[in-house]
């Protein structure tokens, strides 16, 4: 076939266009297997698009048995005239009968019909000369062709049964199904509305500068997930019933040893201006695997990794992925859901940044109405839960929680003091759900893994 597809290039190159695949010719000047050769059409122009081609409707005519038998030894009007002698005597019809058997009666109307022949009584006589076998002569041009050039021809023809253009599927050769091809790609489908949106933010957090974080690890340690975030081991959303955690394997031991370390501590004993839980941290609570509960576990590494970098410069980070609690399934909650993280990270950035940063970040969208809620997590402080008015539903919903992280979280990943980090956590389904008028979170759930 790529021999094939080289002589399509080079015939194309030498002639410029080709009218008929007929024309091309192979090394030895023979025509090439047309079906072979549509195989390598197709290749060159649906996979490398380097060529274009139509498809000619071709009709070929094939003789029948009888048409054969025709143009071998002549029509019947032909017989007849061949039978009777020349001159004025001519010859009986039962004579001609006698020698010609049944082609007698349509050779001698034919005959007649060509004015061929004529009466002398009750004896046939020859009209002409001679004669020529035009039937003969067309089906042999058939035979030879496939075709003829006056098309009332081919229909009487077709209707003495001596051609038909059916018949050539009968004796071809097939290509076999090949059912490990690709196929054409559908021209349907459609993105899933929640990868709409996030399409949608994406582009706005891009538009806003930001970077986006590597979230394609849904298996986290307890340590990332929440000792990081000095979320204290006795938290209840620490618990199996909140969190899913791994059973094979069910521990991680790979940490950074020093900030481990400090860690511990400022959970135990405090420090950075924090009083501490006061209770005995353990590792082993640190260890444990779990089903990432947010995307924050992202954003606790990817600042401590900032920490580490030599030089101090402001970043903006975000992340659009999904999460998962283990919770019972209603209307508005799921096991799992989409979580919008973002994080900026820089000297002297105030709560006045935070709500700001929301303002700009919903306008875009075209959401205007926000207000913003004190709340609580063990990460930020202050906190705020942020809320959207809702014009069809009539009332505010909460579309997320954010808040500025605390000092004896950042510090303890060598985070210069002066650096103010302030950061949020979005649904992604909910500003979905409102957009597409949806109702029931069910309804949005990811379908594929490939999001
Ligand atoms: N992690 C929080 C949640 O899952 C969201 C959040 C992120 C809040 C960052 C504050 C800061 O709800």
């Amino acid at each position: 076939t790529e021999e094939l597809q080289t002589l399509v290039l080079t015939t194309l190159d030498a002639k410029g266009t080709i009218g008929n695949t007929k024309e091309i010719k192979d090394s030895d000047n023979n025509e090439v297997d047309q079906l072979a050769l549509l195989g390598a059409l197709k290749s060159l122009s649906l996979d490398k698009e380097m060529i274009r081609y139509e498809t000619i409707d071709d009709e070929i005519w094939v003789l029948t048995d009888e048409g054969n038998e025709i143009a071998d030894k002549g029509s019947h009007e032909a017989k007849v005239f061949e039978a009777i002698p020349a001159g004025k005597e001519g010859i009986t019809i039962s004579e001609l009968q006698k020698l010609l058997g049944d082609v007698t009666k349509i050779g001698q109307g034919q005959a007649f019909k060509n004015k061929w022949i004529t009466k002398n009584g009750n004896n046939l006589i020859r009209a002409v000369d001679s004669i020529e076998d035009q039937t003969r002569f067309d089906l042999k041009t058939i035979r030879s062709t496939g075709k003829h050039s006056n098309p009332k021809v081919l229909s009487e023809l077709k209707k003495r049964k001596l051609c038909d253009k059916h018949g050539e599927w009968k004796q071809a050769n097939f290509k076999k199904y090949n059912f490990d091809a690709l196929g054409i790609p559908p021209s349907g489908g459609h993105l899933h509305p929640l990868m709409k949106v996030r399409e949608e933010l994406r582009q706005i957090f891009f538009e806003m500068g930001f970077e986006e974080m590597p979230t394609n690890k849904f298996v986290e340690s307890s340590f990332w997930n929440f000792d990081a975030l000095f979320q204290p081991q006795q938290h209840p959303a620490r618990d199996a019933h909140d969190t899913f955690f791994l059973k094979d394997p069910a521990i991680s031991t790979q940490f950074p040893t020093e900030y481990l370390e400090r860690v511990k501590e400022v959970h135990t004993n405090g420090g950075y201006g924090s009083i501490g839980y006061g209770y005995n941290w353990k590792i082993e609570e640190a260890q444990k695997l779990l089903l990432r509960t947010h995307t924050t576990a992202v954003s606790s590494f990817m600042l401590y990794n900032l920490a580490q970098k030599k030089e101090f410069k402001p970043v903006k980070y975000f992340s659009i992925d999904r999460v998962f609690r283990n919770e019972t399934v209603d209307a508005t909650h799921l096991a799992e859901f989409n979580q919008v993280e973002g994080v900026i990270a820089d000297k002297g950035l105030t709560l006045g940044d935070l709500i700001g940063f929301m303002e700009t970040f919903f306008g875009k969208m075209g959401v205007t109405n926000l207000r913003f809620k004190p709340a609580y997590n063990p990460y930020t402080e202050p906190s705020m839960e942020i809320f959207s008015y809702h014009q069809g539903l009539g009332k505010w919903v909460e579309i997320g929680n954010s808040g500025m992280f605390r000092p004896e979280m950042l510090e303890p990943m060598g985070l210069d003091p002066e650096i103010r980090v302030i950061a949020w956590g979005l649904s992604l389904e909910r500003p979905t759900m409102i957009k597409y008028g949806i109702d029931n979170i069910r309804e949005v759930k990811m379908i594929s893994d490939s999001c």
